[in-house]
């Protein structure tokens, strides 16, 4: 008997099972925070470590901002200030740095995790980009 992907989507069980396998396995970096003021991340996935050098496990509680230094225009910060605050979504490129110091081109967005009107957490999709 063949089972159809909605089928096997049905069940909160099998959401999770895919959920969990494609963001373990994406390319890209993806980082959850939690839906506070601060941003406290509470999931990186294994691409985060490749891109950023800083160990998911090590990191839960704290915010993103530990990427940022003193090449990192507060004008993009600023823009990702204000769709926080109004509750929409983000895309830009700024400077941000690596566990060991180095200097990269962070390329991203940042989503609202909705369920219902109400914003439960905060989803970025991360890559290394080219020149600013
Ligand atoms: C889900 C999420 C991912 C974020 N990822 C990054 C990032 O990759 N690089 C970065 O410089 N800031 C990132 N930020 C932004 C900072 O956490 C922070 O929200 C921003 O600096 C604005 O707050 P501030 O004005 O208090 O610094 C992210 C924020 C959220 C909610």
């Amino acid at each position: 008997m063949s089972t159809t992907f909605e089928k096997m989507m049905s069940g909160t069980n099998g959401q999770l099972a895919l959920l969990h396998v494609l963001a373990e396995n994406s390319f890209d970096s993806l980082l959850i925070t939690d839906a506070s003021v601060e941003g406290k991340i509470i999931y990186a996935n294994k691409s985060f470590k490749t891109l950023t050098g800083h160990d998911p496990s090590k990191i839960i509680g704290k915010t993103p901002r530990i990427l940022q230094g003193p090449g990192t225009d507060p004008k993009v910060i600023a823009r990702l200030s204000d769709a926080l605050k109004s509750g929409s979504q983000f895309e830009g490129k700024a400077v941000n740095y690596k566990k060991d110091g180095t200097p990269f081109v962070m390329h991203w967005r940042v989503l609202p995790i909705k369920v219902g009107k109400k914003i439960i957490a905060w989803v970025a999709i991360q890559r290394e980009g080219s020149a600013i």
